[in-house]
């Protein structure tokens, strides 16, 4: 006992020491691999003598979850939430209303896009972006901040006349970013978004930051508060503000002059929808002038100055003619339902995804029966569920083999998902070469699907590798491929050589290695020789990995036909070995701060609060491990001791300068 006890304290003297050099000075002076090795047996000592934990060991911080869960806070006012319109009736009583409630009056109306998203609350203090809370309950919300700070919409920095401010908005995904996360999460064997706006809100909700950074938020405001109150007389030009302050203001607004332009700017956004790039579900309206607003108040779950007017659920119904599949890049067999063409919010569906079999008899549905379809986000709109049965149906069967090259199909005992066995197979190729050139991977542009069915059929890529030996002059020959064209393609490939080490290890097409875990890969190994060769075992030392996506690493490079594919991609000349970093969030990140005295605008709960934000770190007492002591009038004993370890001291200015330069 005596020995693990002095064990345990010198790992720990050790372990600080190398975080010390890591996260402050940046000095790293052992691999990571080392590190870790080391935290392992400090873990494994600790667990074995739990009675030996203290919290300040390093076991108690790194390796956990980087937060427990989200702090609550208050919001200024409350963030209420909307009364409906159905249609152009109730919109009109809305109107009488109003026009009533105002002794005649006639308001102007602002009309804006209801973005279907999860509103948030941006707070500002001195110009820079402090605080980002979630409406929660309305009353109570959620600080999201560090979630909020890696949305690139949302200005971090601005010039605005007022010490304090807040803004609110609506955080959406846009369509093709959902797409992509869902693929993604298909790839991982994960469950799918339902829509983006579950998207959002799953994206903004967790707890480690890198996520939400990972997941292309974007961020449009439409309120702009000062003390909890608009900060002009009329809405519109709070919108104005808003723009010209750097924030994302929804350009499809527009200030009408009664009922009848509102309705012409909900009918024209009905029937565009489909053309823009983010999910709407309806338009909000709400009286333009705050001094009416303010006349009319508010009933107890809504204001009586605005309304959403609601768009119908994009849904139809129409027949299941036949049931396809369709086989992707690991050899998956998607089932897709074809249907009697019917017209969804001005779009003609002729297609649904099906998933897999589990997803059909969850359904009940076989072919001939008419179903419920519906367009919420994805592209390819998803079946709902059976409406009535048809009078001749037939169940669907998963082909015993596979349509494209009639190779045998097979279903492992715990996958939804059946496969055709045959790795050489078309339409697993197509799909690989489709996958290795598509945005976020290598991003070659231009190698599409016209492009690559042409390819493949002739014979001229036989293996992914192979698009590295293509010439101009082959790709001119092809169908719909002019001179410019294929110099264009030839170039975009030429140039995917340079791309770093994640992207060609998402390339590769593993299954479960998306662009995510490619990173977390990358990280701990640093090399593609590294990953090839690591144990099933190792390979769980990178972020996320756990046994199954191991396994499935680990199994694909002691596939010859793969290892052959690897090393082609080498003579290609692609990137297989670079150090990553992971991304730091916020200007402060990995430095601690000492508070001192009083400053002369911010409250001591203030600059905590604005540190926190910006990722620094805030301390009681002044150690050798303090960044910077900041200091106001009446310092008194920290500042002495800061001086005697000759620790940087600084002003409240100096504090907010550092907090924007980062
Ligand atoms: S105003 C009290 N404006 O719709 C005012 N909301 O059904 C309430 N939304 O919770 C918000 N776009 O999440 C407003 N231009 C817009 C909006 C919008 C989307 C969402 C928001 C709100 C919900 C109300």
């Amino acid at each position: 006992m005596r020995k693990e006890v002095t064990e345990i304290e010198r790992l720990r003297e050790i372990l600080r020491h190398h975080e010390y050099q890591y996260y402050v000075l940046d000095q790293p002076e052992i691999s990571d691999q080392e590190y870790d090795d080391l935290m392992r047996r400090l873990r494994a000592l600790e667990e074995a003598h739990p009675e030996l934990v203290t919290p300040d060991s390093p076991t108690q911080r790194v390796g956990g979850k980087p937060r427990e869960g989200f702090v609550k806070v208050a919001h200024s006012t409350p963030m209420l939430s909307l009364d409906n319109a159905l249609n152009e009736a109730e919109l009109r009583d809305f109107d009488r209303r109003v026009r009533d409630l105002l002794g005649g009056e006639s308001p102007e109306y602002v009309a804006e896009l209801k973005l279907d998203g999860l509103s948030l609350a941006a707070h500002y203090r001195d110009n820079t972006f402090a605080l980002a809370v979630t409406r929660g309950d309305g009353s109570v919300g959620e600080d999201v901040t560090e979630n909020a700070r890696t949305i690139r919409s949302l200005p971090l920095r601005v010039k605005a006349p007022w010490p304090v401010f807040e803004v609110r908005g609506e955080t959406v995904m846009d369509r093709a970013a959902f797409e992509r996360l869902n693929a993604e999460r298909d790839e991982r064997g994960l469950s799918r978004f339902a829509n983006p706006r579950n998207a959002a809100a799953g994206s903004l909700r967790v707890l480690e930051p890198t996520i939400t950074a990972s997941r292309r938020l974007d961020y449009y405001t439409y309120f702009l508060l000062v003390g909890g109150n608009p900060a002009f007389e009329t809405h519109w030009e709070s919108l104005e503000e808003l723009h010209r302050l750097g924030f994302k203001v929804n350009s499809h607004r527009r200030l009408c002059r009664g009922l009848d332009e509102l309705l012409e700017f909900c009918a024209r956004w009905e029937a565009a929808r489909e053309q823009l790039p983010y999910e709407i579900d309806g338009v909000v309206v709400k009286v333009n002038s705050v001094e009416q607003q303010r006349r009319l108040g508010y009933t107890a779950k809504a204001p009586r100055w605005a309304i959403a007017y609601k768009y119908p659920a994009r849904q139809a119904l129409t027949e299941v003619e036949n049931i396809e599949v369709q086989v992707g890049r690991t050899g998956a067999l998607t089932p897709v339902a074809r249907l009697k063409p019917v017209e969804v919010s001005g779009v003609t569906v002729s297609r649904a995804t099906l998933h897999n079999e589990d997803e059909i008899e969850r359904l009940g549905l076989q072919i001939g029966d008419t179903v419920v379809i519906e367009r919420s986000g994805d592209v390819i709109p998803k079946v709902v569920r059976v409406h009535t049965q048809g009078s001749y149906r037939r169940p669907f069967r998963m082909p015993a083999a596979c349509p494209v090259c009639g190779s045998k199909v097979v279903r492992e005992a715990d996958e939804a998902a059946s496969r055709c066995i045959n790795t050489n197979c078309p339409a697993r190729l197509k799909e690989s070469i489709l996958h290795f050139a598509s945005r976020g991977v290598m991003n070659i542009d231009g190698l599409g699907d016209a492009l690559v069915d042409q390819l493949v059929d002739r014979g001229l890529v036989k293996s992914v590798a192979d698009i590295y030996d293509l010439k101009a002059g082959q790709l001119e020959e092809l169908e719909r491929m002019g001179r410019k064209s294929a110099a264009n393609v030839v170039r975009n490939i030429e140039k995917s050589r340079q791309n770093p080490l994640p992207r060609v290890i998402t390339a590769l097409g593993i299954r479960f290695v998306g662009e995510r875990t490619a990173v977390f890969l990358a990280e701990a190994f640093g090399s593609l020789d590294k990953i090839a060769g690591a144990s099933v075992e190792e390979l769980q030392r990178a972020e996320e990995v756990g046994p199954k996506v191991a396994e499935s690493i680990f199994e694909f490079f002691r596939e010859p036909r793969n290892q052959a594919l690897v090393e082609r991609l080498r003579a290609a000349g692609l990137r297989f070995s670079q150090e990553i970093r992971r991304m730091l969030v916020g200007p402060l990140q990995g430095l601690t701060f000492v508070l001192t005295g009083t400053l002369p605008h911010l409250t001591r709960e203030d600059a905590k609060q604005l540190i926190e934000a910006a990722g620094g770190k805030l301390s009681g007492s002044v150690s050798r491990k303090t960044d910077y002591v900041v200091a106001g009038a009446e310092a008194g004993s920290k500042l002495d001791k800061a001086r005697e370890l000759g620790i940087p001291v600084i002003n409240e200015d100096q504090l907010l300068d550092l907090i924007r330069v980062g």
